[in-house]
């Protein structure tokens, strides 16, 4: 049987992080996947988690099952950290998946079980796995318009433009904040123009929040996902706590369905429990119990608030960094938006071609679509980075 099987391509993400892995060169640079890094290169555990962790071994007594929606505390306290109090609670049906990227396969299947013939609108580009998994589940893609390259900022008449498009019952898939791969976010006044043609068109929002904390900060980047779900029917949130808890390997996320009508609320809890159940059965629970444990005492609270400000503060301070310096060597404004861009990622707007070049003269790594990941950078690598940049004559 085996051999029917079809060759799969690679995960450009993770499989530059092998070729990097590979590389001798001492002074190679890792702009590859989205993990956060210090100015060491290490990706620290947190303060908090270390501690709610040391916690947890001396209090848990048990590791039998919690539950198909995974432990209620864990989804009361993402729901308050994501959506604050923008909805009711009630309003909220919420099941713990493996990681965001568990939050967004459910988010699609649970989509497709509604509607088998739904469409989904992509931000072109967009995150390459969920593409990936429209794909294998089979579910239409359209795409919208949203970089431009010539800028380093968004398209944003071709994006209200695309979304003219939209059907009653079509899904648009948006980044909450920190957009990936881009690092180009909307304004708020953008945000609400969105909101009004999806409300005109009777669209249904999928949101994918994996990077809060990263870009303006905790509150400042749950601020569109909360006004989306409070002005529309019914929406979907996909969040992570793989890079703002920095638990990447725990796998611990969380999918959201946010209906104004609290009756269907009970209708998707269901739903969501049935299609864990049918993928993996329980969703994890450590890392689930970390976050709970963090969010819900204040000390812990405070010192992971305090953390994820510094990591937020760093990569802001390389980015203004290598937009200085890039300013200083090419001369010209061009790469100005590498500071106004937020999050882990800018995409630099440069050909796979240079891309290559950068990997292969430089030691530079960055996703082919020229993504790169700012924390994979430090205050002495800046500097070697922008000089690479120039002499690529980009
Ligand atoms: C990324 O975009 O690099 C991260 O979200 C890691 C991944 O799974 O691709």
């Amino acid at each position: 049987m085996f051999k029917t099987l079809k060759p799969q391509p690679a995960d450009k993400i993770l499989a530059l992080m092998q070729t990097f892995r590979d590389d001798p060169r001492a002074d190679k640079i890792d702009l590859g996947v989205g993990v956060y890094k210090n100015a060491e290169g290490v990706t620290p555990i947190m303060r908090a988690i270390k501690a709610a962790e040391h916690r947890l071994w001396q209090e848990q007594q048990s590791k039998s099952y919690v539950g198909l929606l995974g432990d209620p505390a864990f989804s009361d306290a993402m729901v308050a950290l994501v959506l604050g109090d923008a909805v009711p609670r009630e309003a909220v049906a919420a099941a713990a998946t493996p990681g965001g990227t568990g939050a967004v396969r459910q988010a699609f299947e649970l989509v497709r079980y509604a509607n088998p013939d739904v469409r989904v609108f992509v931000s072109d580009p967009t995150w390459p796995n969920h593409l990936s998994i429209l794909k294998y589940l089979n579910i239409e893609t359209v795409p919208y318009r949203y970089f431009d390259s010539a800028t380093g900022g968004i398209d944003f008449a071709g994006m209200m433009d695309d979304l003219q498009g939209l059907r009653a019952g079509d899904v648009v898939l948006l980044h909450g904040c920190c957009h990936n791969p881009t690092g180009a976010n909307l304004n708020p006044v953008e945000w609400q123009s969105v909101i009004a043609l999806l409300q005109d068109k009777g669209a249904l929002p999928m949101i994918d929040i994996a990077y809060q904390g990263f870009g303006d900060g905790v509150e400042q980047d749950a601020e569109a996902t909360r006004a989306v779900a409070a002005a529309l029917p019914e929406c979907l949130i996909a969040a992570s706590c793989s890079k703002n808890f920095g638990i990447y390997r725990e796998r611990t996320g969380i999918l959201m369905a946010v209906s104004q009508d609290a009756s269907q609320t009970g209708l998707a809890r269901d739903t969501l429990a049935f299609l864990n159940r049918q993928n993996y059965s329980f969703p994890p629970d450590h890392g689930a119990r970390l976050v709970t444990m963090i969010l819900n005492d204040d000390e812990l609270r405070a010192d992971w608030r305090a953390e994820l400000e510094d990591m937020r503060q760093g990569m802001l301070g390389l980015r203004q960094q290598l937009a200085d310096e890039l300013q200083r060597l090419t001369g010209s404004d061009r790469f100005g938006f590498l500071a106004q861009h937020r999050g882990m990622f800018s995409r630099l707007g440069i050909s796979p071609e240079k891309v290559e070049e950068l990997r292969r003269d430089h030691g530079v790594y960055m996703v082919g679509d020229s993504r790169m990941n700012i924390a994979g950078l430090n205050a002495k690598t800046v500097p070697a980075l922008a000089q690479a940049i120039a002499e690529a004559d980009v």
